[in-house]
């Protein structure tokens, strides 16, 4: 009998078809753009050969022992990972397959968006012109900050980090500086940034953007301690993980102008509540975790966590497989 795969959501199209046309597994799919709720999730995966997922789904040691001992693929449509036990995995034998690179032109494009959205005001200046608020043309009206002649901060200087960097260059940025848990010259030296502590890289941006994975190491840092050397004309980018920034110290900090704007693709929890301070602040720009979403690179997404579970599933290598 063919091996056993549960589906924790609607793939797009290009996925799908690869697994119905595979002939190499027999799948079950929680067919909906919901999750699957937990419950459901723990029955269905009982017996499973593999698990597609998403990163609404925990992997973790409940869900891993509900499925059992024929499980041996994990594959998740994200790059993400920090929503798997990877040490639980590991532990088990059991492989796991990601979706890096094929998101990172998407999720670059996002957060230059998102960027110039919380420098330019955006939004704000959007509900200004149609709520009434355009009384006449004004010097210092909804004035922001330009990104010529800046110094931009990247936090965790990857693939992503690099793409953002190259798309923000054109704008006439002065210096890229950046941190990361080493140096990465290979990358670095692609964008001339500088490699600095903490410490400077808050000091020195003018535009700090978060783009690290979210790890122990990673938790929490964006804090208190982080924004309280920021300068009061700089922008705080986040489309990485929410978990990696304080939410009460950012909230802090921009309600008391410590810092001039925010702009999140990402938040904890997800979704945020509506009744969420952040919510209250005109110099917050948050999204409902869009990045990677464009038509090209969802498809993509499903394409390679397709692949990555079929060749897991044969024993080959796959195209993208996580170390643990
Ligand atoms: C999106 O956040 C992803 O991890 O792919
Ligand atoms: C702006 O529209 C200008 O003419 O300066």
């Amino acid at each position: 009998t063919l091996p056993r795969v549960y589906v924790t959501r609607s793939v797009p199209p290009d996925g799908l078809e690869i697994l119905r046309n595979s002939g190499q597994v027999q799948f079950e799919m929680w067919d909906s753009d919901d999750p699957v709720p937990r419950e459901e999730l723990l029955k269905r995966v009982k017996g499973i050969d593999g698990l597609l997922c998403v990163l609404t789904e925990k992997i973790d040691a409940e869900l891993l022992d509900a499925a059992g001992p024929n499980l041996r693929v994990v594959s998740t449509m994200s790059v993400g990972y920090d929503h798997l036990s990877l040490s639980e995995l590991k532990k088990r034998g059991i492989r796991v397959g990601y979706t890096p690179d094929v998101l990172t032109d998407a999720v670059a494009e996002l957060t230059v968006a998102l960027l110039l959205c919380t420098s330019r005001r955006l939004t704000e200046a959007t509900h200004e012109a149609k709520t009434g608020g355009w009384g006449t043309w004004r010097t210092l009206w909804l004035c922001g900050y330009e990104l010529a002649n800046s110094t931009v901060g990247i936090m965790g200087l990857g693939r992503i980090g690099l793409a953002i960097a190259e798309r923000l260059k054109p704008f006439k940025v002065k210096k890229f500086i950046y941190t990361d848990v080493a140096p990465r010259p290979e990358l670095a030296n692609q964008i001339q940034a500088e490699y600095v502590s903490m410490d400077e890289m808050a000091k020195q941006s003018d535009f700090l953007v978060v783009c690290c994975a979210l790890t122990p190491e990673t938790q929490g840092i964006c804090n208190k301690e982080l924004f309280s050397k920021m300068k009061k004309t700089s922008i705080f980018i986040n489309t990485s993980r929410g978990g990696v920034v304080n939410q009460e110290d950012l909230y802090d900090a921009l309600a008391t102008g410590q810092i001039a704007a925010a702009g999140l693709d990402v938040t904890v929890p997800e979704p945020l509540p509506t009744s969420h301070p952040l919510f209250s602040l005109k110099n917050c720009v948050i999204l409902p975790h869009i990045a990677s979403a464009s038509f090209t690179t969802r498809n993509a997404m499903s394409s390679l966590a397709t692949n990555n579970l079929l060749a897991g599933l044969r024993g080959n290598a796959m195209e993208k497989e996580l170390k643990l």
